[in-house]
């Protein structure tokens, strides 16, 4: 997740990108550029960093006058971050400049086509390749930009948000989106092109939302004019007079970064698995886990290190990798793992998973791995983090920034990675049958779809919230698979409600736990009609018959629980393997709505950081 901003107008146009750029740094702050039209050319400047950085730099670097510009702060996801593949990029001609929120999945094959005939490129970055395909289209059919950039995004795979101008035609800015959001403020006499409003809010209230698959050229004294991606036709703009104020932009309009998250879950999943899940060709694609197939198969188990939300995925990883791939696993606490001198071989492999990329204790633990000849593969959020540079290979979770200290969206997309390279390795020592495969991929691909379904029940969630907001403590169980997650959803309610919880497997109640339950102690139970259904059942009866108030997890159309629990929540019905990512969702939404009746901090936890970078 990038920001993007524009300006066309008759302001100098550098103040205005400079400011919206910093207003979009909590989508993407590993490096910014801007470029602008001085009047006769591009003037352009970008570097590693924050946009404070690129301030500094642009002081003494580039005159800063002209009237049109684009400027762009990154969260990388295809090449590292660094100067060169920091955006802008201009075209090999010079004359095009452009910038991009989003993936281009068929870049590589793009890139290919564009160097044989003839263009170089210096960055590693599927923008650099979107730019020079628009100039490679405009140039063979001696087109305007607007045209180019119509047919060159109908070969594009993916999703993108973008604006390109042409230094030659220095009036209009031409900009398009799929997947990626693109707003254009409407001014006097003035546009302004941005991720989201809260760059030009100051300016004017009046908006343009293009929607998927248009596009629009924004000509300077003339105007708006869209039209659709696919057939070029022209659409009706709709200005809408927005109400939001600056602080609700950044967040989405949500009241809080950690509600934003939760409901980023489906399009941060489908992102993650983007690119990498071919179901219809029945593939999956991690040039990680390919390069290093051998390592895999031959690996005599796998060591997974993590802490906290991270090693919960890490804990379901242990249920695909050995169900579905047949490969023993161990889940460690990394920061046990680094003290406890462990037996490590060069026959491990060690899976090193981490939003934030910084985490002190899975750093080491990589390290002492590393140390002791084991192959390390990391699952990161952040491009170019610490640990995403220390661990011999990887594939990244495209979850975008996670600003609330509670991860959500980092868990599930976290598991997505994970139960791809599980599906993958399984595939690859036959230990799943082709159709299972196959079965695995089409509800995977299902999942985004069913995380808005069991988002649905938030309103609901919130009532039960209302119920159990005083209580004093909590008790998560469940069973296989939603095992982890049961410790997830205790977890989310420690850290951002401060009322005591804990996570069991749901067997585990009659070897102590059980004493605890009485008529105060609400227990919530995931109990999905796969994996045990019928045991845990039978727990719930147990913890019925000692008057504990149940909160049931359970599949949509459950009617036994429904019959003994004091409440039940439903989630759509998907494979056992993947329920986790629909159990976790009204968990998350419990504990955020619990924290917030309580008037917590829910972004920021007392006493916890986003990443804990010391031991
Ligand atoms: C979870 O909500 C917490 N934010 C915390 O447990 C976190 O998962 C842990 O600190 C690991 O962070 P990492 O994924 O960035 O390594």
């Amino acid at each position: 997740m990038c920001g993007i901003v524009g300006y066309i107008g008759h302001r100098e146009a550098y103040p205005i990108i400079l400011k919206g750029l910093k207003r979009l740094e909590y989508r993407g702050y590993d490096s910014a550029g801007i470029a602008l039209y001085d009047g006769t050319d591009i003037k352009l400047s970008k570097t590693k960093g924050k946009v404070s950085d690129l301030e500094t730099r642009l002081e003494n670097e580039i005159s800063t006058h002209g009237s049109l510009g684009i400027g762009h702060t990154r969260w990388a996801t295809h090449g590292v971050p660094n100067d060169i593949n920091s955006h802008p990029h201009y075209s090999n001609s010079g004359d095009l400049v452009i910038i991009h929120n989003g993936i281009i999945e068929n870049y590589e094959s793009l890139k290919k086509e564009l160097i044989k005939r003839g263009y170089n490129f210096k960055s590693d970055t599927d923008t650099e390749v979107l730019v020079n395909l628009i100039e490679d289209v405009k140039k063979n059919e001696n087109i305007k930009l607007g045209k180019a950039v119509q047919i060159a995004l109908n070969q594009v795979v993916g999703a993108y948000a973008i604006a390109v101008f042409d230094k030659n035609k220095p009036n209009e800015i031409v900009v398009a989106r799929l997947g990626s959001p693109l707003a254009i403020g409407i001014g006097e006499d003035e546009f302004f092109i941005a991720s989201d409003a809260s760059p030009f809010i100051e300016y004017t209230k009046n908006a343009i939302y293009l929607e998927d698959e248009e596009m629009a050229i924004v000509r300077r004294n003339k105007g708006v004019k869209i039209r659709k991606i696919k057939d070029d036709s022209l659409v009706d703009p709709y200005v809408q007079a927005l109400q939001l104020n600056l602080e609700q932009i950044e967040k989405g309009g949500y009241e809080h970064f950690m509600l934003k998250e939760i409901y980023e879950q489906p399009s941060a999943i489908l992102d993650t698995f983007r690119g990498r899940l071919l179901s219809n060709e029945g593939i999956i694609k991690m040039a990680g886990v390919e390069d290093n197939m051998k390592k895999f198969l031959n690996a005599h188990r796998i060591i997974v290190v993590a802490c906290g939300t991270s090693w919960h995925a890490g804990l379901v990883s242990e249920y695909i990798f050995e169900d579905l791939a047949r490969i023993p696993v161990e889940v460690e606490y990394a920061s046990e793992f680094r003290y406890r001198n462990p037996v490590i071989t060069e026959n491990d492999v060690v899976i090193a998973i981490s939003q934030s990329g910084e985490t002190a204790d899975t750093l080491a633990a990589i390290k002492l791995a590393k140390s002791k000849g084991a192959f390390v593969f990391g699952v990161c959020n952040v491009v170019g983090s610490s640990i995403a540079r220390e661990t011999h290979a990887g594939a990244y979770t495209h979850a975008g920034p996670e600003i609330g200290v509670a991860s959500t969206k980092a868990f599930t997309t976290q598991i997505t990675v994970l139960t791809l390279i599980a599906l993958r390795l399984a595939r690859a020592k036959g230990t799943i049958s082709s159709s299972d495969y196959r079965h695995h991929l089409i509800e995977l691909e299902l999942i985004p779809e069913k995380v808005k379904k069991a988002l649905e029940s938030d309103a609901y969630v919130k009532s039960i919230a209302a119920i159990y907001k005083d209580v004093h403590n909590f008790l998560y169980l469940g069973r296989g698979y939603n095992f982890p997650v049961a410790l997830e959803g205790a977890l989310k309610l420690k850290e951002i409600s401060y009322i005591h919880a804990e996570g069991y497997p749901a067997a585990e109640m009659k070897h102590g736990p059980i004493a605890l339950i009485d008529e105060n102690m609400p227990i919530v139970v995931i109990a999905t009609k796969k994996g045990h259904y019928e045991k845990v059942v039978s727990n719930i009866q147990e913890i019925k018959s000692r008057k504990g108030k149940i909160i049931g997890i359970v599949t949509e159309g459950d009617k036994q629980v429904k019959g003994l629990a004091d409440h039940v929540i439903e989630v759509p019905e998907t494979i056992e393997s993947l329920t986790p990512l629909l159990t976790t969702i009204p968990l998350q939404l419990l504990s955020y709505h619990i924290a917030l009746m309580l008037g917590k901090n829910v972004d920021q936890p007392r006493n916890l950081a986003k990443a804990v970078t010391v031991e």
